[in-house]
């Protein structure tokens, strides 16, 4: 019989499990939870369990490990004195995302790997434990393919973003590049992602030719996801609706029309604050998104333009202070709402018969997150029942 672990005297836990009648977060004080195999096998009163171990988290919160349905993780190059000089004034625009695509394509497998690690090292220690990668920083069959075939070594999350924005030898002729994308670049793509994804933005890539896209990653048995509204008011909720898509992300700029329609959708809403912080714009209202009823989530979206962060606490905190979530719905969005994001159930809650993904906090309960924004509270992270991440002994 497996060995069984118990974690004991949890100040706090979050399950997130909607059988409880505790408030959206299924919070239980003074808790403790069994692990067999990488499972959570029991919850329970604190102190009342034996187990093969006992593991006393000395009244600390625990919570699902963060589910970040939004990052671009492969890439190389260096892009902070684009960000230094937005910080001084200059506007940000999507063509950055050519310099990055330059120095991905000229990096080595190895070089983008070592970068790789280290980026899924960083976001253990935020208390991620689930991740989506996107490629897009390739933008040619050869670099979209080894992009998606490294994000796979990291995670099954990954998603096709060939069409992220138009590469510079296409820059006369981007429908050319659309075929490209939904033709041979798809079939060699579609076998190592689960999701195609477009970024539908001025600047980017238009309706028809981000619909082209979608619908041919459908026919790949792809699921669909859309970087919309970013920069402005635009199609991309529209038409993420249209396609049934299982989240459409950024939703910065988002009319009245388009909370409707995704409030009369299953199409999540991801929200990507580190991404407004990044880029000096609005921060969306999702007080009003969720009023009406939408899914939400919150992601990083790290990636090295737009939003250079793994800090799904700070994610959190933004979506409280300054999108008007309050903090039990920005910790669900973080991770159950993740993981609605992914279009998973397993992960982003703590119940019996799930995987036991996991965030010890250095804190009594999941409001210090936002209580003291900037402060490392990530105590540990465990990934099926494994520690992938803890503070230095002593602290
Ligand atoms: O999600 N919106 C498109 N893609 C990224 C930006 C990437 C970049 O600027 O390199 C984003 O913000």
């Amino acid at each position: 019989m497996a060995a069984s672990t118990v974690i004991d005297n949890i100040g706090a836990l979050v399950t997130n499990d909607p059988e409880r009648e505790s408030g959206r977060l299924g919070r239980i004080d003074r808790a403790a939870l069994v692990i067999e195999d990488g499972t959570v096998v029991h919850i329970a009163p604190a102190g009342t369990i034996r187990a093969d171990r006992r593991l006393d988290v000395g009244g600390r919160a625990v919570l699902p490990g963060f589910v970040d349905s939004h990052t671009h993780l492969v890439f190389a190059g260096d892009r902070s004195a684009e960000f230094a000089a937005r910080m001084a004034g200059a506007p940000y625009a999507a063509g950055g995302i050519r310099v990055t695509t330059d120095a991905t394509r000229n990096a080595s497998e190895d070089a983008l790997r070592e970068a790789l690690n280290r980026r899924v090292a960083e976001a253990r220690q935020a208390g991620i434990t689930t991740l989506e990668i996107k490629s897009g920083y390739g933008l040619t069959t050869e670099d979209e393919t080894r992009i998606l075939r490294l994000a796979r070594e990291a995670t099954t999350e990954t998603t096709f973003l060939g069409a992220h924005v138009v590469p510079t030898e296409y820059s006369n002729r981007p429908d050319d590049y659309v075929d490209l994308v939904a033709g041979p670049m798809m079939d060699a793509c579609a076998p190592h992602a689960r999701f195609v994804d477009v970024f539908c933005e001025e600047g980017a890539f238009d309706e028809d030719q981000s619909r082209r896209v979608l619908k041919a990653g459908i026919e790949h048995g792809l699921r669909v996801k859309v970087h919309g509204n970013q920069l402005g008011f635009g199609p991309g909720v529209g038409l993420a609706v249209e396609m049934g898509a299982t989240s459409v992300d950024h939703c910065t700029h988002l009319t009245g029309s388009d909370i409707e329609s995704l409030a009369g959708s299953s199409v999540v809403a991801t929200f990507l604050p580190l991404a407004d912080f990044s880029t000096r714009q609005p921060y969306p209202d999702a007080r009003k998104v969720v009023d009406a009823g939408v899914t939400v989530a919150v992601a990083t979206n790290c990636n090295p333009g737009s939003s250079y962060s793994t800090s799904m606490s700070l994610c959190i905190a933004l979506a409280v202070r300054d999108m008007h979530m309050t903090i039990d719905e920005a910790v669900w969005a973080a991770t159950a709402g993740g993981a609605a994001a992914l279009g998973r159930s397993d992960v982003g809650r703590l119940t019996p018969g799930g995987p036991a993904d996991l965030v010890v906090l250095d804190a009594p309960s999941h409001d210090h997150l936002v209580y003291r924004p900037g402060v490392p509270l990530i105590h540990s992270t465990y990934v099926g029942g494994r520690l992938v991440h803890s503070i230095s002994p002593g602290r």
